[in-house]
């Protein structure tokens, strides 16, 4: 069976390209067949992430607007990246022309994106035997996000503490998750030191389960390593022994356990 998972957050620089590649790699090291799809057309991360070649492969905008095949699409990264499973990417064309091209689609357009991102799952376990599609979606409720969410099986909403992004993402959750009637897990990031101990812990996981009815299934805290590295990498690779590996191992975890 094949699952489609969508990373996305209300505002914008919340972590979902760096969560979503690092997850995917920690998945396919575990043997799973993942698909990785950078669904953000307005502001690509994974090829920057991944340092994916140019000129060899065609872009998920190519395969949305009907111009591509995923087999043309979807870049084979296992070997590169040493995983036992599979990881195939589907970049975001980088090309300013190409994101001002996208964001100027209609509604009509826009309703034909939808039915390819319902036949993802089919296509992708037809091509590569896919056990999870991963989505690094944009944020907010952009049509290729909406799209994402809608065509998904469960979402993971990843929000900050920050009281904006806090609110935001719960009026998300309200007006989009629940009317789609969409599962969406909540992940915190970049949380600050004194919020996850003790009782700034608890009251944290609270403030959490009173906004979306649920506790966060992870908090990632924010580390100033990280901010500073190079986006270009994978941390989970460059940085085994990271307390930020670890925590994105626990969450691949558990993501296996609700397959
Ligand atoms: N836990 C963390 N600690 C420190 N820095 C982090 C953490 N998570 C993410 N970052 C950094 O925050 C920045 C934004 O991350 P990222 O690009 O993954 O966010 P995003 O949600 O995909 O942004 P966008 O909405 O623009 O696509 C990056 O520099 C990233 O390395
Ligand atoms: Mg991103």
């Amino acid at each position: 069976m094949t699952r489609m998972i969508s990373i996305h957050s209300s505002r914008g620089g919340t972590g979902k390209s760096l969560i979503a590649s690092n997850l995917a790699a920690i998945l396919a090291s575990r043997g799973l067949n993942v698909a990785l799809l950078d669904f953000d057309f307005r502001a690509p991360s994974l090829v920057t992430i991944f340092q994916a070649e140019k000129g060899s492969h065609r872009y998920m905008n190519d395969y949305i607007d009907g111009k591509a095949k995923l087999g043309e699409v979807m870049v084979d990264l296992s070997e590169r990246l040493g995983c036992s499973g599979t990881l195939r990417v589907g970049f975001a064309n980088v090309e300013l022309d190409a994101m001002r091209e996208i964001a100027r689609k209609d509604r009509k357009w826009q309703a034909r994106a939808l039915k390819k991102v319902l036949r993802l799952k089919e296509e992708l376990s037809d091509l590569m035997d896919a056990n999870l599609i991963l989505i690094d979606t944009s944020p907010g409720i952009q049509y290729s996000s909406v799209n994402a969410v809608v065509g998904s099986d469960l979402s993971m909403i990843v929000a900050t503490m920050d009281i904006l992004d806090l609110e935001g993402s719960q009026r998300m959750y309200r007006d989009l998750y629940k009317p789609f009637e969409k599962k969406a897990l909540i992940v915190i990031n970049k949380a600050m030191p004194h919020d996850i101990v003790g009782n700034s812990k608890n009251a944290l996981i609270e403030e959490v389960r009173a906004r979306f009815s649920q506790p966060p299934l992870a908090i990632i805290p924010c580390f100033c390593d990280i901010l500073l590295a190079q986006r270009a990498s994978l941390f989970i690779r460059d940085k085994p022994g990271h307390p930020f590996t670890w925590t994105l191992k626990e969450i691949a975890l558990r993501i296996e356990k609700i397959g």
